[in-house]
């Protein structure tokens, strides 16, 4: 209700003036004020608020909090890992822990930087244990990442993980396979690279990595021309 109306009221009952409601407007006054607005056509604010009180899936049950993703919401690049892990609940913000230190020194590498993209993750709450998302998780978080993909308009996306590809491309292929060529998602070019936590388990791959950051750079500054 407006602050007007309710002033209104407010004095109409402090005269002892009885005001005459409508039943479905008594109906709707008994109703929270929701946000009416389908995702798919939801600003940054709502769809925030929207995916911070989800409870689509089992995992708002042990969550500490959603990660809804950071960074520049007009940005060039957006990337896009799996989920967020132990460190990233507790902050509220994706790739916080050893494997996004290494993501923010790839993305330094193409003159990008944590405040330049924007950073999302398949998932917006953290999987028990750090378990693989399940497929009803992702399909109960994917709206929530379009809406966040079509706000932001990127002008390349970059898959990092075989979660994000995979859930991204519709493909159960492995990341060697998907990697070094171009995909999309939607109108947008997607590359696909290994995750920096495997990177970090497995540094020799980091080369391979380097290339998928440039082929990114390329299709992004051919998109450009
Ligand atoms: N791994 C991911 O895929 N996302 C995060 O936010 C953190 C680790």
């Amino acid at each position: 209700m407006k602050q007007s109306e309710q002033a209104r009221r407010a004095y109409l009952d402090a005269l002892g003036i009885d005001l005459w409601i409508p039943r479905d407007a008594v109906d709707a006054l008994a109703m929270p004020e929701i946000d009416e607005a389908g995702i798919g056509d939801m600003d940054w604010e709502p769809l925030e608020s929207r995916v911070a009180a989800c409870t689509r899936c089992s995992l708002h049950e042990s969550r500490t909090q959603t990660v809804f993703g950071v960074g520049n919401r007009d940005a060039d690049w957006m990337i896009i890992g799996e989920a967020p892990g132990a460190e990233e609940d507790r902050r509220g913000e994706p790739f916080v822990g050893r494997a996004g230190q290494l993501l923010d020194e790839m993305l330094k590498a193409v003159g990008q930087s944590r405040a330049r993209v924007f950073i999302a993750n398949i998932l917006k709450c953290r999987p028990p244990n750090n378990r693989d998302p399940k497929p009803d998780e992702a399909a109960a978080c994917r709206e929530y990442l379009e809406r966040q993909v079509a706000l932001v308009g990127p002008s390349i996306i970059l898959a990092v993980g075989r979660i994000a590809a995979q859930q991204l491309i519709g493909t159960d292929a492995p990341v060697g396979r998907l990697r070094g060529r171009r995909h999309a998602f939607g109108d947008t070019p997607l590359i696909v690279t290994y995750h920096p936590a495997y990177l970090l388990r497995s540094p020799v791959q980091k080369r391979k990595a380097w290339d998928d950051l440039c082929l990114a750079r390329s299709v992004l500054s051919e998109g450009a021309r």
